[in-house]
């Protein structure tokens, strides 16, 4: 069987920590499922690489990671421990760059975050309906308020004004919110599989199993709001089965917090599924547990980049407090998108019915290992483990 090959990156602050708590799970899910898979540890991107190197990654980095079939990153940004005040230290825009610059250079333009309670993880909310939180928050990654447009005029003075350039495009936005539907579907599948079927309301008061919820600030921002609506009720049309919704995004971050059982598919822009997306992982018992897959639905032949959603947590860095299991639910993420991507690869050719067969075997493999991730993570919270708190970057 040809061997899927991915790369771990783990970067700065506890993503070292992180890692290393990854790997010899990820040794054993390989020797337990006989996975095709080999991984390579990078050096890179790193701050402790620019402090050898002068740059946070070699000039050919991303030629390099073209030839991976998916990344697990640790996190980026300041390496901490804090006391260390002789640590080589590098401006956020130098040492997250590569983080956005590879979610813009590999066009892996929808990050998926989802958040579900388990049991045995704190519980920020008296509602007991809080616990059955279960949604997926699928951000824009590509473009928005992250589209690094703007500049600063005079500088340093007192006559100082900065420009953010927003761009949204209509490109970006049909195919985020295609995919959001898509994954709408998707889980009203899995769950009546499972036989918990969930209920939302659709336009005449009927059920439907599924939801997309939209967030925009249309009632200030009206332009990209307008075609955010616009593109929104336009493939809303193609999928009649899913219920769909809209919230501004301060009454979303409310709602949340609320009532988090009324969600299921939200879908935002950059910087508001950034907001929320730590909000909602709060609401999943923390950041210690919340994972996240950057990945290009329309093209699976792109490595996806996974990553926990927390940061390199320099107040913790260091000290062995950091919780593991969000970077190890990224791996499931991982593994679980690698048996998507070898299934699908299947339909794709007709004709060598070996290859068939072992694409087959080996998309089935991945999901069994991925399965046993999730399972064992699951039960490993529900013995009450505690969840540790990482700071967001
Ligand atoms: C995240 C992080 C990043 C982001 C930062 C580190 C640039 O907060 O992955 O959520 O805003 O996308
Ligand atoms: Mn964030």
């Amino acid at each position: 069987m040809t061997m899927v090959s991915i790369a771990l990156l783990p970067g700065d602050g506890i993503g070292g920590e992180v890692m290393a708590a990854t790997v010899p799970v990820l040794d054993t899910l390989i020797q337990r499922h006989r996975l095709p898979l080999d991984y390579r540890i990078l050096p890179w991107p790193a701050t402790e690489w620019h402090r050898q190197h002068g740059s946070m990654m070699p000039d050919d980095a991303l030629d390099q990671l073209l030839g991976y079939d998916a990344l697990l990153l640790g996190a980026l940004g300041d390496p901490g421990p804090l006391e260390q005040a002789d640590r080589y230290r590098l401006p956020d825009s130098i040492s997250l760059a590569p983080l956005l610059a590879l979610r813009k250079s590999l066009n892996l333009w929808a990050c998926e975050r989802p958040a579900r309670y388990h049991p045995g993880v704190p519980c920020y909310l008296s509602d007991p309906r809080a616990k059955e939180l279960d949604m997926l928050v699928i951000r824009e990654n590509s473009e928005g308020e992250y589209a690094g447009q703007g500049g600063r005029l005079r500088a340093g003075t007192e006559d100082e004004v900065a420009t953010q350039l927003e761009v949204f495009t209509y490109a970006a936005t049909e195919r985020l919110i295609r995919h959001a539907f898509e994954r709408a579907r998707q889980r009203a599948r899995e769950r009546r599989d499972e036989k918990r079927v969930r209920a939302f309301t659709g336009p005449e008061g009927e059920t439907r199993e599924s939801q997309v919820c939209l967030i925009t600030k249309r009632n200030a921002q009206a332009f990209w709001g307008g075609l955010y609506d616009r593109v929104f009720q336009q493939v809303a049309k193609e999928y009649a089965d899913v219920a769909t919704h809209h919230e501004l995004v301060d009454a979303a971050a409310m709602k949340f917090v609320q009532c988090p059982w009324r969600f299921d598919v939200v879908v935002a822009s950059n910087l508001h599924g950034d907001i929320l997306t730590d909000l909602a992982a709060v609401l999943a018992g923390g950041l210690g547990v919340a994972p996240s897959a950057n990945i290009n639905p329309a093209d699976l032949s792109v490595p996806a980049l996974f990553e926990p959603t927390h940061g390199s947590a320099p107040d913790i860095a260091g000290r062995n407090l950091a919780d593991p299991r969000a970077t190890l639910f990224s791996l499931a993420l991982l593994l679980q998108w690698l048996g998507e991507r070898l299934g699908k690869r299947l339909g794709q050719r007709s004709d060598a019915t070996a290859d068939i067969k072992n694409s087959n075997e080996k998309s089935r493999l991945f999901y069994s290992a991925a399965h046993q991730l999730h399972e064992t993570l699951i039960t490993d919270l529900a013995a009450g483990h505690p969840v540790s708190g990482t700071d967001a970057v």
